[in-house]
């Protein structure tokens, strides 16, 4: 078939409409929401920083989603040629061509993190987790070790595993089984959070906001985790959006997936905060918070070593759909730009990101002191380098893409006459400034 020749035109290479949907919202979801949300929540300002990212998803991140869609299916291509496409203006491509290697450098290292989660799953579940008590030792023990660097090639195995089937029988199918697996285990560990005696405590940190507690940096913090939670920035909705249904619609898709990120963000810290209060443990302790304090609160509870288990296989799930999204970017890319097959490609690139990961794995606990430069080990620096100055970037090329350069958006969208101009104005006056703003202050060029 058409599909398997690799011009991406067969109908193995579309996404059904609910499909669409759960891929996307599989996407959003992941490590930002259960890994990341939580500890920056915890560090800069509890339910007033929830606010703020609820600000930001509604003001920049829904606009700039609609926009990656738009420009993916109305350019039927890569995160490169989609923008070439539509403008005729190969400039636009070499712009696009930066979030093709955002993506690719993302999950370098976030197939890092999502290797521990299975790490932690397996300890968990065989009870070896609640043999030791000085859960910030083990901790770093295991991240400083060489164990991490199997795990990481095992999500990168799984994850080229899925998409080599292609984006009906791979990436689709794969999250219409992951996803509703993912609501229930969420919602069994919500009801067992909310039922420990004290949860009050945790909940109301979560959701009682003090405005003192707001600062600048908090609210650009919350600007670039509503990009990075959205999967903006990177290729990635573009890529999906090129496999979409012309039949679908755009505005309620991104409502949906919007709405899907938030939900699942809020559940994550209503499992979280209370989990973590009841036992007396710091919600602002950082990265280290979901394998840290959670273990300990795991370890004393009654069947801790099931919950504790559940938790790390949903947060395992939730990475392995997001890490599928990444990888697809790419793979789009070479296939198109060289003319490879799918399974060629991911092979290649499954290998190359798994190698490009290496030093990320191995930077942490000081095991190779070449890898930490700067007073940040390489992998804090692909973070940073990722989540706060390519993604943005990523972000601004679509934002003004669409709020300038492209005249067909309009059209593909689809949306009332009335919330097309509200969209445009997001897009051309709003999004751009603020995005430009965390890029200026994470490279250090202003300061607040
Ligand atoms: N949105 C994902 C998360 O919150 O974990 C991470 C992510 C996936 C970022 C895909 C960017 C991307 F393209």
């Amino acid at each position: 078939s058409a599909s398997q020749q690799g011009d991406g035109k067969g109908a193995g290479e579309r996404f059904s409409s609910s499909g669409f949907i759960l891929a996307a919202i599989g996407s959003a979801v992941g490590l930002g929401n259960m890994w990341k949300f939580p500890y920056i929540t915890g560090l800069y300002g509890g339910a007033a920083f929830f606010l703020l990212f609820i600000i930001c998803l509604l003001v920049v991140g829904l606009p700039v989603l609609l926009a990656e869609l738009a420009v993916g299916r109305g350019g039927r291509g890569n995160a490169s040629t989609s923008l070439i496409r539509l403008s005729g203006n190969r400039l636009w491509g070499g712009f696009g061509f930066i979030t093709i290697l955002g993506a690719f450098v993302i999950l370098s290292f976030y197939a890092v993190v999502a290797g521990w989660t299975i790490h932690y799953a397996v300890l968990s579940f065989t009870g070896k987790l609640f043999e030791h008590n000085d859960y910030a030792a083990l901790f770093t023990g295991f991240i400083g070790g060489w164990m991490p660097l199997l795990w990481q090639f095992i999500v990168m195995f799984l994850t080229g595993f899925i998409i080599i089937r292609g984006v009906s029988a791979g990436i689709e199918r794969f999250n219409k089984v992951l996803i509703p697996g993912l609501v229930i285990l969420l919602l069994v560990l919500a009801v067992r959070a909310l039922t420990l005696e004290g949860a009050g405590e945790g909940v109301s940190f979560f959701l009682r906001p003090d405005f003192s507690e707001l600062t600048a940096e908090s609210a650009l913090v919350a600007l670039g985790h509503a990009f990075f939670s959205l999967s903006l920035g990177m290729g990635a909705m573009m890529t999906y959006g090129a496999y979409v249904d012309k039949r679908q619609s755009l505005g309620l898709a991104t409502l949906a997936i919007g709405a899907g990120d938030l939900i699942y963000a809020f559940l994550a810290g209503l499992i979280i905060f209370p989990t973590t209060f009841v036992f007396g443990l710091e919600a602002s302790q950082g990265p280290g918070l979901v394998f840290v304090a959670l273990p300990a609160a795991f370890s004393a509870m009654p069947l801790g070593s099931l919950f504790g288990g559940l938790f790390f296989v949903l947060l395992a799930f939730a990475a392995l759909t997001s890490t599928v999204s990444l990888l697809e970017v790419p793979v789009a890319f070479v296939r198109e730009a060289f003319g490879w097959s799918r399974k060629f490609s991911v092979v290649l690139l499954t290998v190359l990101c798994f190698l490009l990961g290496v030093p990320s794995a191995l930077s942490l606990g000081n095991k190779v002191p070449a890898l930490t430069f700067g007073g940040k080990p390489f992998f804090d620096w692909m973070d940073f380098v990722c989540s706060n100055i390519i993604l943005p970037l990523g972000g601004l090329v679509v934002t003004l893409f669409v709020g300038y350069a492209w005249k067909g958006a309009s059209e593909e969208a689809g949306l009332s006459p009335w919330w097309f101009r509200l969209w445009l104005f997001m897009l051309r006056y709003i999004a751009p400034i603020l995005v430009l703003l965390v890029v200026l202050y994470s490279a250090g060029i202003i300061t607040l």
